[in-house]
């Protein structure tokens, strides 16, 4: 298993490019299975997830090319006819967003079977709401063995409140509503900027959705979808755990190729603690070490403060004098980072889905375990300013979701570098 070694105290200056959104380009890759004809998405981040889906469409007979050459960055899915419309435990037990193609297989094949994905680090991440929509728009639905096993004629439009904000769950009704007879309203919808990028794939490809992005989104079914091109929009996670890290490093970091009206609660939060950031149009620019005080936060759906930037936060706040009180209300446990960072020298205490983290604390490297994808950026963050020379292991997670996140940092002067089979034992000496 791969590692990062990575020695803290280095300032991260000049720019950085942020890759397209690993959460945007998992729906619209799903989006391919509900046409007969080629979709082609461009500005596909180079991330394990993205590799997964690739394989999971291969394996129900799509053909995908994924392609990264410098100008690329692009797969192009044409799935011409599906001969196995299902999704095994083997590989949806990897990423629990293989859940994203029951909907459109319904919709597309009339039947799916699709393991169900099992709990995860952060969460017991169950799918009852995907399946409850499901049902509504006509599905007949069962689960045995592990899978959830659909069947239909052509769905029927209907009205849907979901119990509780999905992102996935939206993205997945969104996607079957689409070929259903008839409306379909969607309420108390997710309103990620992932959303309204997947729908507005769906309308290039012949869909008729209207107020993606908002709680409440109107779908008039059609009977075909045709194929299209589409340009998946910048990760505004990765974004701001590059302002994250700029701010932390007392660097002066551009963040390239990103869309700050994605950051509005991220980047409020930061300002708050005393980071100082300019925007343009496609960048964000983070500078200075100026002290950071604390402030509380709680996580919410968007817009509010990202669940997925709850864990950078975190190592931010051992950095900022006074004690900051962070509440996850999205996930039930999502603070496997806080004892890692603790053995880092923090100082945090865990009270059910509150974290208070008393700072400033000095951190030092010591050997951690990533847990999740986003802990681990988090323990990136934390190793940047350590004192040493952090060994950070089972990097897998991060690239699940971060694009070559070593060279980017390395680009702005961290001294970090991996070491694992897939890399010579002993890479270049650290500068
Ligand atoms: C999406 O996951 C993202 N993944 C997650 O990003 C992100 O953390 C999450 O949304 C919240 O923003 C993708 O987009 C691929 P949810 P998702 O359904 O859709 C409960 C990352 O790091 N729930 O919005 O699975 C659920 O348990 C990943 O990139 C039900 O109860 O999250 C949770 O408490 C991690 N029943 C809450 O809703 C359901 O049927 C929100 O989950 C579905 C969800």
């Amino acid at each position: 298993m791969d590692k990062f070694i990575l020695r803290g105290g280095e300032p991260l200056l000049g720019t950085v490019h942020i890759s397209g959104a690993k959460n945007a380009a998992l729906p619209c890759m799903a989006a391919a299975l509900l046409t007969d004809q080629p979709v082609i998405l461009e500005n596909v981040p180079q991330v394990r997830d993205i590799q997964t889906t690739r394989n999971l469409l291969a394996a129900m007979g799509a053909e995908v090319e994924l392609g990264y050459g410098r100008a690329q960055h692009r797969t192009s899915i044409h799935c011409a006819t599906l001969n196995a419309p299902e999704a095994s435990y083997e590989l949806v037990k990897t990423m629990r967003a293989s859940t994203l193609v029951l909907g459109p297989l319904v919709a597309r094949c009339g039947h799916a079977r699709v393991s169900l994905p099992g709990g995860c680090a952060i969460g017991a991440r169950p799918i009852d709401l995907h399946i409850k929509g499901l049902e509504k728009l006509g599905a007949k639905i069962t689960q045995e063995h592990g899978y959830v096993e659909a069947s239909t004629g052509r769905l029927k439009g209907a009205e849907i409140v979901f119990d509780k904000i999905t992102v996935t769950g939206t993205e997945d009704l969104l996607m079957a509503a689409t070929l259903a007879e008839g409306e379909t309203i969607l309420q108390n919808c997710a309103r990620e900027p992932e959303v309204a990028d997947l729908a507005a794939l769906l309308n290039k490809m012949g869909a008729k959705i209207e107020g993606a992005g908002t709680p409440t989104i109107r779908i008039k079914g059609v009977s075909k979808l045709k194929g299209a091109k589409h340009r998946i929009i910048p990760d505004r996670i990765e974004a701001g755990t590059f302002i994250i890290a700029g701010a932390m490093t007392g660097g002066d970091l551009n963040i390239a190729g990103c869309d700050p009206t994605h950051l509005d609660a991220l980047l409020s939060k930061l300002h708050e603690v005393g980071v100082k950031t300019k925007c343009t149009a496609d960048s964000v620019r983070v500078m200075g070490d100026n002290p950071f005080t604390a402030t509380d936060m709680s996580t919410e759906e968007h817009p509010g403060f990202p669940t997925d930037c709850q864990a950078q936060f975190m190592a931010l706040a051992t950095q900022a004098e006074g004690t900051s009180i962070i509440t996850e209300n999205i996930f039930e446990n999502r603070f496997m980072h806080a004892q890692e960072l603790v053995r880092m020298g923090a100082n945090i205490k865990i009270e059910g889905r509150r974290a208070v983290v008393r700072g400033k604390t000095p951190l030092s490297a010591a050997a951690v375990l990533a847990s999740d994808l986003r802990a681990s950026a988090s323990l990136v963050l934390a190793a940047l300013v350590a004192d040493g020379e952090t060994i950070i292991d089972r990097v897998y997670h991060i690239d699940r979701g971060y694009e070559h996140i070593e060279e980017k940092l390395k680009g702005v002067g961290a001294q970090i570098r991996r070491i694992g089979e897939m890399f010579p034992k002993k890479a270049a000496a650290v500068r």
